[in-house]
């Protein structure tokens, strides 16, 4: 339907134009993870100033769920607290159960992956960065 058509054009739209491509030089929060099940990879920096996710940027290899995922949540992030950072990811990987956030928070493009919670096989490619994120603000 409609709706699924505009969800993969958002997907595709960050996939081929990533936001966030690249690697935060100094001082930056280095997480580097991979997906076991296909070995692709993400190499997120983050850069944390007075409990605020200033900036983000990612680089790696991967599906276009993957890519497309890391593109979205670095753009979600940007400018959020550490909590509200944390609080997103555990709305994502409860978005990757099934459960329709839409009404209750802006997620922006990242609506357009709820789709995935149909698909187990990609729910990894999906939750990769937001992993590596969750772990990059604990340190
Ligand atoms: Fe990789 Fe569809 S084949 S996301
Ligand atoms: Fe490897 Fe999607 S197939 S992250």
């Amino acid at each position: 339907n409609n709706l699924d058509q505009l969800y993969r054009s958002v997907i595709m739209d960050h996939y081929k134009n990533p936001r966030n491509k690249g690697s935060i030089e100094n001082d930056a929060v280095t997480i580097d993870m991979n997906n076991p099940t296909c070995g692709d990879r993400i190499h997120l920096t983050l850069k944390v100033t007075d409990g605020i996710v200033e900036d983000a940027k990612f680089d790696g290899e991967g599906c276009s769920i993957s890519m497309s995922s890391a593109s979205m949540m670095t753009q979600l992030i940007k400018g959020k607290k550490i909590d509200e950072a944390l609080e997103l990811a555990d709305i994502f990987s409860k978005m990757m159960m099934g459960e329709d956030y839409s009404d209750k928070y802006d997620l922006e493009d990242v609506e357009a992956l709820q789709g995935v919670s149909q698909f187990p096989a990609r729910i990894k490619c999906a939750t990769l960065a937001w992993k590596a994120m969750e772990k990059g603000v604990k340190e």
